[in-house]
């Protein structure tokens, strides 16, 4: 008897995909204790002759150092590069002990990437893509190089040929984002194309693109069901809740207080990795930061205590009645929760959609503006859940 979808996705790694300038070490920590993903990976580290020089930052995967074995998730660095002898020098820099996989990124779309041949334009010619990994792969010896790839640079069908040239490579996993460079970020991800990816390639096949709850997922796997795993992108922002919605089954909801502290919790590890990274770190390791909340409101009004008092020195919670100083945090870490806003309101009720609220010129502005919309609120418990007519308006579906 074939195995049920859900009993499928149970076995499945289902983690957040990387991407550039958002799933960054306090994005990855919020993201960890807001739904607990199993797996992670950095957004690429541009690698040159000239960086990183001798070693690898540690800000840029804390994970793999300070706080090795302290969060409930794995991370997988990921490295861009046009010139393969630079992808192996920073390897190097990462022993297995460190790193036991490392993910080379051929598919990013930006002319910078194209113009040196890195990222998505390592697929202008198959033979040369099929070389250069094949190198790679030996390199690092079998089970040891991950590597995440567009269908194609102007059309999918250069896919054939692409996955051809890698097929037979022991590969510890094949991620294939189901676009092609010249499609950007628009249009439905080409399931059946990854589909035929997993049944071709001798490595696990990890579909990207379009996975956005529990409904998608289904379909994902009904259409491609020789997939070992999943990466979810925009889908995490724009439902941070999304792998406690696929673990039960069915969307998730919280009260508006739990919400509304939660998205206190990440402006504030914001501003403290920006501020104050080591005492970030400190708190992790000693477990005072980090722990699961979910849609626990305990948990939440624990940590928010926590980390008010490291950022204000006076601990205190969110609500109705209370107010934050205008000049809370920094500009960078409000700029970072308004990043958040723009993808997450697509996946609330109608109230949050006001434009008032991106508007805000002050964290206090900001939180005030979303308790007023949350008043509006039919029930008492907030949904959160992905709503794609939304998408075209905000979410990053333009881009
Ligand atoms: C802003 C942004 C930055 C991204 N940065 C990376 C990156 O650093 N490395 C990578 O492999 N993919 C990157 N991606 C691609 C995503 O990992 C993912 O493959 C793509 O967004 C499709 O999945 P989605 O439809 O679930 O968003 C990025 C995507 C976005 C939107």
């Amino acid at each position: 008897m074939k195995p049920a979808v859900e009993a499928i996705i149970e076995q499945s790694v289902i983690s957040v995909a990387p991407m550039e300038g958002l799933t960054t070490f306090p994005m990855r920590l919020w993201l960890s204790i807001v739904s607990q993903p199993q797996s992670m990976t950095t957004p690429f580290l541009r690698v040159t002759r000239a960086f990183p020089e001798r070693e690898i930052p540690s800000t840029f995967a804390p994970e793999l150092y300070q706080l090795r074995d302290v969060l409930p998730y794995t991370i997988t660095p990921q490295f861009i590069s046009g010139d393969p002898e630079q992808f192996l020098r920073a390897a190097d820099m990462l022993p297995p002990s460190i790193a036991p996989i490392l993910e080379i990124n051929c598919g990013c779309p930006s002319p910078n990437s194209l113009g040196r041949l890195a990222g998505s334009g390592m697929l202008h010619d198959a033979e040369s893509y099929g070389r250069t990994i094949e190198r790679l792969s030996a390199h690092l010896g079998p089970g040891r190089l991950a590597v995440k790839m567009r269908l194609g640079i102007d059309s999918p069908e250069e896919f054939p040929v692409l996955l051809a040239a890698i097929a037979s490579l022991p590969l510890a996993r094949l991620t294939i984002h189901g676009r092609t460079r010249a499609d950007g970020y628009r249009g439905h991800a080409r399931w059946p194309l990854i589909q035929r990816g997993a049944e071709d390639a001798q490595a696990p096949v990890i579909a990207s693109g379009d996975v956005l709850g529990i409904e998608s997922i289904k379909t994902l796997f009904r259409e491609a069901p020789s997939l070992k795993g999943a990466m979810i992108g925009r889908g995490v922002l724009r439902n941070p809740w999304v792998f406690t919605e696929i673990r039960r089954g069915h969307p998730t909801e919280m009260s508006l207080l739990t919400f509304v502290n939660a998205l206190l919790c990440y402006v504030l590890i914001q501003e403290l990795w920006h501020s104050h990274p080591q005492k970030l770190i400190t708190r992790i390791s000693s477990g005072r930061i980090g722990n699961p909340c979910g849609t626990d409101y305990g948990a939440w009004e624990k940590l928010t205590v926590e980390l008010t008092a490291i950022v204000f020195g006076v601990p205190f919670v969110l609500n109705h009645g209370f107010g934050l100083p205008s000049d809370a945090v920094s500009p960078v870490a409000f700029g970072r929760l308004k990043i958040l806003w723009a993808y997450l309101r697509s996946g609330l009720p109608e109230s949050f959609a006001k434009a008032s609220i991106v508007r805000s010129k002050s964290l206090g502005q900001f939180f005030e503006r979303l308790l007023e919309a949350g008043r509006e609120l039919e029930k008492p418990t907030l949904p959160i859940t992905h709503q794609a007519e939304w998408d075209s308006l905000f979410a990053g579906a333009r881009g």
